[in-house]
């Protein structure tokens, strides 16, 4: 792994979590996979030889107990709704280099070579251990076919999930007091031998794989926690039969672990593709087993299975390290958690159906959420970022120079672009190359619509209008300007909202597709003439919000109706969405602390001075924080959670005995308080002076 800037002269791949292929997909998958899309369109921007792959997940207790209950062969299942996500999601224009599924030849072979190459090395051994058993179903019980207590948190937890409280993954045998999904009945324990995986042979390889790996701060920090507690092995088989065969063994009640053959399927769907188009044009070998760069888009719930077990894999069967894990936060809607058994979700069909334009969406998820933070969906926030941004800014632009344009000269006016207006392209062009290399779409998107809002100041100050008589070449010196950047905006805009530029494109008149333009075409001059634009957003209006907000509502009641009558039954393959509302807190201490403890705790009111971001740092940004005494320098994981600019004068609550730590060779004298994944700054309200104490 080398960490060279995009684009480097290797091949990418992007990829996004395997969706499980047990139900409707909603607004908590659509983000992942439009996330995944829209940056590996953007490294296409800066010229990166890339693609993108992924497949549907059809093993595991998450497709064999939902077709089950449906009373359905878990293949036939999985294959419908496989069909399903293959027609779904180019309608949000994800374009897949290839998407194919975990059950398919190619994984199958793939995955049972791995396993059998780590066999080989050495990495696996056999253990006996205690199963959960249903005497009444008279069926083992692995992962989501049992229920009960998480051991480290104790939360309500999934047989090998510990899906509403701490994240972490649960091996058989771990999670307490076990009842069967099945049966409701408490599972015995029976005895069981199965293979299991050397993990903890890798905790220094992992170690040093985190240290060097990019992407967003969460998939790095929270697997260091996990090896310091103590890695333990993995078991990689179940007592199942819809699965994967263990290599050369005939046990037809035992498969791979769901978790073994999902992510493996990143590589096999990238030899289908790599296949399909010929190893000279892409060439998945390199990619994968030397010096490739790997990204992988998750979910933050999953981050554990991508930074500790799927790297090990890598390494042991000796294949390329991902060099990059963005984990993405958690979609609310109206605040409250995004539950499928409630029906409180969007799903990606019904938004369709309600006649919105799939790059609305896209904008909206890039722009709040980018890769890692958490979005909170409402149709209210969705209409003023489509009315402000999409309409207000950036299709106004858009519509009122090209129209100037098309009626005053037919086209593009013959002039050269100005010197101010070619310097500011530029600088969009960096932001966005900038933001590529932090994994920062909400950059991107920030570049496209600053330079639109720059396109209409700039119309505003220079009034061409005015000039068209009497200064003919000043005036068509500023449509030509204009028109350069409103195709500027559509180069950068494109991973965001391809279909938007795509018909910005077309309304230029411009040859080839938008979606195979460089950043660098930003500064091409457009043709000479084109045809009558038309505009490209709409504005969504508030009786429209007003109604879906509505429908909602409804939905949910009537869904919290039908479940006080009958078992919840969550199909929700994505589970983090499916906390209830308080589930997302972190549990209470247990123990107690006596007020001379809390007093050695020197909390402190402080005015921020000053902000700039740490070069190198995704997260980081130092700050100059006056604490009455004196001013301290304190770097927090503020740097894209917070508009840096905006933050001097603003009052914060600190802690100001808190040891000096370094950062990226800068030196931290304490610590900034925060709450909430999107570090909402503590601060007091009243009349408390800089330097005093909180009590
Ligand atoms: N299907 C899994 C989930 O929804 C994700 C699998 S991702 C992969 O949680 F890494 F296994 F591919
Ligand atoms: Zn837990």
């Amino acid at each position: 792994m080398s960490n060279d800037d995009f684009p480097t002269d290797r091949p990418a791949v992007v990829t996004c979590g395997l969706p499980y292929a047990n139900g409707d997909l909603h607004i908590g998958h659509l983000r992942g996979y439009i996330g995944a899309d829209a940056f590996n369109r953007a490294l296409q921007t800066l010229g990166q030889e890339t693609a993108y792959v992924s497949g549907s997940d059809m093993h595991g207790t998450p497709v064999a107990v939902n077709a089950e209950q449906e009373g359905v062969d878990p293949e036939d299942f999985a294959l419908e709704w496989h069909r399903q996500y293959e027609e779904t999601f180019p309608q949000f224009n994800v374009d897949f280099d290839n998407y194919g599924h975990t059950h398919d030849e190619t994984n199958t072979e793939l995955t049972q070579d791995i396993v059998r190459t780590l066999d080989e090395e050495g990495y696996v051994y056999e253990k006996e251990i205690q199963v959960a058993y249903d005497p009444d179903a008279d069926q083992y019980l692995p992962d989501r076919y049992v229920e009960g207590t998480c051991p480290y948190c104790g939360a309500k937890a999934r047989g090998d999930e510990c899906d509403e409280g701490c994240q972490r993954h649960l091996e058989p045998g771990e999670v307490k007091d076990p009842t069967s999904t099945i049966t409701g009945n408490p599972a015995e324990y029976r005895e069981r031998t199965h293979k299991f995986f050397r993990v903890s042979e890798f905790a220094d390889y992992l170690t040093e794989f985190l240290d060097g790996l990019e992407g967003t701060s969460n998939a790095r920090n929270q697997p260091r926690q996990w090896i310091e507690e103590g890695l333990q092995d993995w078991c990689l088989t179940r007592d199942m039969e819809w699965g994967i065969d263990y290599p050369g063994e005939d046990d037809e009640d035992i498969v791979l672990y769901v978790w073994v053959d999902a992510p493996v399927e990143y590589v096999a769907s990238t030899k289908q593709y790599s296949e399909r188009v010929g190893s000279d044009e892409y060439d998945w070998e390199r990619v994968w087993k030397e010096d490739g760069d790997i990204v992988h888009v998750i979910g933050r719930d999953i981050i554990q299975h991508h930074t500790v077990f799927w790297p090990a894999m890598l390494e042991g069967a000796d294949y390329n390290a991902p060099r990059g894990i963005a984990a993405t936060g958690f979609i609310t809607i109206n605040g409250k958690g995004l539950s499928t058994s409630r029906n409180r979700a969007i799903w990606a069909e019904e938004y369709l159906d309600e006649g919105f334009h799939p790059d609305l969406l896209r904008y909206y998820l890039t722009t709040t959420g980018g890769l890692q933070q958490d979005v909170d969906f409402s149709w209210d926030s969705f209409q003023e970022k489509v009315n402000g941004e999409l309409v207000g800014t950036v299709g106004n632009f858009w519509y009122r120079s090209l129209l100037f344009a098309y009626r005053n000269y037919e086209g593009t006016p013959e002039a050269d672009v100005s010197e101010e207006v070619h310097e500011r392209i530029e600088g969009a062009i960096g932001e966005v190359r900038e933001a590529v290399n932090d994994y920062s779409l909400r950059g991107i998107g920030r570049a496209a619509t600053r330079l639109a809002q720059f396109g209409n100041e700039y119309i505003q100050r220079n009034e061409p209008w005015k000039l068209t008589d009497e200064e003919p070449e000043e005036a068509a010196q500023v449509i030509r300007d204009c028109v350069q950047i409103a195709k500027a905006v559509g180069v950068l805009l494109e991973p965001i909202a391809p279909d938007k530029a795509r018909q910005l494109w077309e309304q230029l008149g411009e040859e080839g597709t938008v979606a195979d333009a460089h950043l660098e075409d930003a500064l091409e001059a457009p043709p000479r003439s084109f045809d009558e634009p038309g505009e490209l957003f709409a504005k969504i209006e508030d009786d429209r919000v007003a109604e879906l907000n509505e429908k909602l509502e409804e939905r949910v009641a009537a869904a919290s109706d039908d479940e006080s009558e009958t078992e919840s039954d969550d199909t929700d393959g994505d589970e983090s969405a499916d906390m209830a509302e308080t589930d997302d807190l972190e549990p209470l201490l247990e123990d107690r602390i006596g007020f001379e403890e809390f007093q050695n705790v020197d909390i402190r009111v402080g005015r921020i001075e000053a902000t700039e971001g740490i070069d190198g740092a995704d997260d980081l940004a130092r700050l100059e924080v006056d604490i009455g005494f004196e001013t301290r320098q304190i770097v927090a994981g503020i740097k894209q959670l917070h508009d840096l600019d905006e933050l001097p004068g603003e009052k914060c609550v600190l802690l100001a005995n808190m040891e000096p730590a370094e950062l990226f060779g800068v030196e931290s004298n304490g610590m900034i308080l925060a709450a909430g994944e999107q570090a909402d700054l503590l601060t007091t309200r009243g009349d408390a002076e800089v330097g005093e104490k909180i009590r």
